[in-house]
């Protein structure tokens, strides 16, 4: 069996799924690795590096195509590559269903086996696969270096001969996996750290890491049985808001990481509670391409009002894409495996395991 990757449209994602650490794993494992041209060029890889690894270099992306059994990616491929797929191929990546409704639906009508990796269940066998959770943790960490960069203020308290600095206030909007690493990160620079969820179950996570969890007063506990935040109600949202309204008025930095799969992230820092920060205060949406968690983003861009500055990053994974390729590529091997049969030497799509079965896009 093959498994092929074409290079990404880098001017998107930098990110690569088969490092050439890993190909040595996958050739072990009795797969051949296929490769398209300048693979990894970006990341100043070259492709001797992944032939020296056992990777065969392809001189067309066809060639890739037409030769694998499974092709894995980071993101969906092009729509003119995507028309090249057989009937009974496998594509696996990030594919994002919600976005990507139509071309997927094409390609399963055409039998070809779709497993987007974002659809993985949060179950004990498939930490080793979860691409959500390595991902999110290395953002969680670039957004508070991100942010401390764009804050012209020091961030820890110094006590000098010529007078003490104050220690920044951080706000950490969602404690899910970047937000727990975006408080651990900002504690281990030196900030005072709030945080705030809907899951009453990520309090004890916030205060483990040194965190103070802003409590909305009477709220339930908004969490589905898959671990995920619930909508909230009107009334949930004007406490929420009456909440951070005077907490904002003393916080220098937030990180919002705020998400509800599937949907629109929810807007939680409204334009007059933004008014109310003070001057050279940041705000840094990691939510902004799914809309972003304050009333003011705009994806890729940095927008300032009053001396707020609003950074909202579309992929802050490309500004560490060698860290967040390895666990990828380490996520998508324990992927592969999983679906490679290794005694009948291939691949066995058995939908009774959890793990196929919920990543197979229908
Ligand atoms: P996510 O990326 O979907 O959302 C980020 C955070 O935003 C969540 O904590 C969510 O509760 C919060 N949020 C949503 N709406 C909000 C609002 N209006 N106000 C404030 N906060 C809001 O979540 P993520 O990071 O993927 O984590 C989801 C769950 O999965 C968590 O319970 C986490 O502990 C769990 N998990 C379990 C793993 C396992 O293997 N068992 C691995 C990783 C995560």
């Amino acid at each position: 069996m093959i498994i092929g990757s074409l290079s990404e449209n880098t001017d998107l994602e930098k990110r690569i799924a088969i490092t050439p650490e890993i190909i040595k794993k996958y050739i072990s494992a009795g797969l051949e690795v296929y490769l398209s041209k300048n693979y990894a060029q970006h990341l100043g890889i070259d492709d001797k590096e992944f032939e020296t690894q056992g990777a065969k270099i392809c001189l067309t992306e066809d060639e890739v195509i037409t030769s694998s059994d499974a092709i894995i990616q980071m993101n969906i491929l092009s729509e003119n590559n995507l028309k090249k797929l057989k009937k009974e191929q496998i594509l696996i990546g990030v594919l994002n269903p919600y976005m990507n409704e139509l071309k997927l639906a094409e390609l399963t009508n055409k039998s070809i086996n779709c497993f987007s990796l974002e659809l993985l269940p949060r179950i004990t066998r498939a930490q080793t696969m979860d691409v959500l959770s390595s991902q999110a943790n290395l953002a969680g960490y670039k957004a508070v270096v991100d942010s401390f960069a764009f804050f012209q203020k020091a961030v820890p308290m110094m006590m000098t001969a010529a007078g003490t600095i104050s220690a920044a206030k951080v706000l950490v909007v969602g404690a899910g996996v970047a937000g727990l690493q975006a408080i651990a990160t900002a504690k281990r620079m030196g900030a005072i750290v709030f945080a705030t969820d809907v899951r009453l179950a990520s309090k004890e996570q916030v205060e483990s890491l040194g965190g103070k969890f802003l409590v909305v007063e009477g709220a339930e506990n908004l969490e589905t049985e898959g671990g995920y935040a619930k909508e909230t109600s009107d009334d949930f949202k004007q406490k929420q808001e009456e909440l951070l309204k005077e907490t904002l008025k003393k916080i220098d930095i937030i990180i919002c990481t705020a998400l509800i799969p599937g949907k629109k992230a929810p807007i939680i820092i409204k334009k007059d509670m933004i008014n109310n920060m003070p001057s050279g205060s940041v705000i840094y949406d990691l939510a902004a391409s799914q809309g972003g968690n304050s009333e003011l983003t705009k994806v890729d861009e940095v927008v300032e009002i009053n001396g707020v500055k609003i950074i909202g990053e579309s992929n802050i994974l490309n500004k560490l894409p060698v860290s967040a390729s390895n666990l990828y590529a380490k996520n998508m091997f324990s992927f592969i495996i999983n679906l490679f049969n290794k005694e009948k030497k291939s691949f066995e799509i058995n939908l009774e395991d959890e793990i196929i079965s919920k990543t197979k896009v229908k």
